[in-house]
């Protein structure tokens, strides 16, 4: 089965953002195999003196996870107009691969506004040559007054955004099969 890796921007237990990752999962169903990755809080800082052969094990593992994954997705909050330094840590341990080299990937940023936030996520995710498109990318505004306590969507417009990226996400990472 197919595997989708992903990645919550917000290490809230509460998180709106996890709520929506965990919508897609339930939408993932038998199709895919679908994780959430929960070891963002605990990456080491990064630090080039580190990032060398081996690299720290936490690090190794999340870069096979990415590797081994057929689709990426991050779903992510903005804070102060950018990306949430612990999301930023972990992308930071990537520059030096090429792990995300043309990897079907889906950024999602749900926030309260998200607009510099996103552009900033589009720009390093675009920098380490992940594979999105203009259907893979989501600006989510107002999130917390769209996303129900018990994860479902109350606005049907957002609803409508997340299915069609939904679709998107499949046929990228589908396409992306075919090609290899
Ligand atoms: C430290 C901090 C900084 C924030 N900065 C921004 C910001 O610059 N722009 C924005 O849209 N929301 C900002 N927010 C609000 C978040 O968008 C909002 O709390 C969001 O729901 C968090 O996502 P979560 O529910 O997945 O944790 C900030 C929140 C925190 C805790």
């Amino acid at each position: 089965m197919k595997k989708i890796l992903a990645i919550c921007g917000s290490t809230r237990a509460d998180s709106a953002n996890l709520k929506l990752l965990q919508l897609l999962a339930q939408w993932a169903g038998s199709s895919y195999e679908f994780t959430i990755y929960d070891g963002l809080a605990s990456l080491p800082h990064f630090n080039p003196d580190l990032d060398v052969e081996p690299a720290p094990e936490a690090v190794t593992a999340l870069r096979q996870r990415i590797t081994d994954a057929d689709g990426f997705i991050i779903c992510t909050p903005e804070y102060v107009f950018s990306l949430p330094g612990s999301l930023k840590n972990a992308l930071e341990w990537m520059v030096s691969t090429v792990i995300f080299d043309g990897k079907p990937t889906g950024l999602i940023t749900a926030s309260s506004s998200g607009e510099k936030g996103h552009e900033q996520l589009l720009l390093v995710m675009r920098t380490l040559s992940a594979g999105f498109t203009e259907e893979t990318q989501l600006l989510i505004k107002s999130v917390k007054a769209k996303v129900a306590p018990d994860g479902q969507i109350k606005d049907a417009t957002t609803e409508e955004q997340l299915r069609r990226f939904w679709a998107a996400m499949g046929s990228l990472i589908d396409d992306n099969l075919v090609a290899e």
